[in-house]
């Protein structure tokens, strides 16, 4: 089965997740505003915006048909949080739309951009200030690992379901 990764990444923190999965996997990385259609398979990555995935990959996403995803996403929340919960709702709400498949997901966290910081309105409560202080650490060593193993497993599940898995898949999870 044809995979590739398309990410969608501001500052460069979902960049650098997706960048980590296509060394791992030996799978092609496109940005999404150059990412082709005509694969079977996809990993998609997005920053997070408005509690769920950012515009671009909202778009690209509306244009998958038939398709089977995962996905992942990086935010300031914390990954475990009901905003993750309700930021996943959202991603396979839209691809559900396509009827796509989705095969599963994974988020981290990854610093909020300071310039955005300096300008947000939010309340600066000590709680949000300490998320934001764990952001800033992320996505790290870690997050990397979590998400291939993510990827692992969803792909693997798959696997036994019948679906097939490309060579360098197959290589890299022997
Ligand atoms: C305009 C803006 C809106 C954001 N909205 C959210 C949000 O709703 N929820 C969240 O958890 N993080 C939010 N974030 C944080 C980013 O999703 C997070 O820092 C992400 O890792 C950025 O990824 P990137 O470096 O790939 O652009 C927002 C960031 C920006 C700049």
């Amino acid at each position: 089965m044809h995979t590739c990764i398309v990410y969608s990444s501001r500052t460069g923190n979902t960049r650098a997740v997706g960048a980590y999965l296509a060394d791992c996997f030996g799978f092609p990385i496109y940005a999404v505003d150059e990412a082709p259609l005509g694969f079977e398979r996809f990993i998609l990555g997005f920053w997070t915006w408005r509690g769920g995935p950012d515009e671009a990959m909202r778009a690209f996403m509306g244009r998958l048909c038939h398709k089977s995803v995962f996905f992942f996403g990086t935010m300031a929340a914390f990954p475990d949080s009901s905003h993750a919960e309700r930021c996943a709702l959202l991603a396979e709400e839209l691809l559900f739309r396509g009827n796509c498949r989705v095969l599963g997901h994974f988020f981290c966290q990854g610093r909020l951009d300071p310039e955005v910081l300096a300008r947000s309105t939010h309340p600066r409560t000590p709680e949000r200030m300490a998320r934001l202080a764990e952001a800033a650490r992320h996505p790290n060593r870690q997050d990397f690992r979590a998400a291939e193993e993510a990827v692992r497993k969803a792909f693997s599940l798959n696997a036994s379901r019948g679906a097939e898995l490309t060579g360098t898949f197959l290589k890299q999870s022997a």
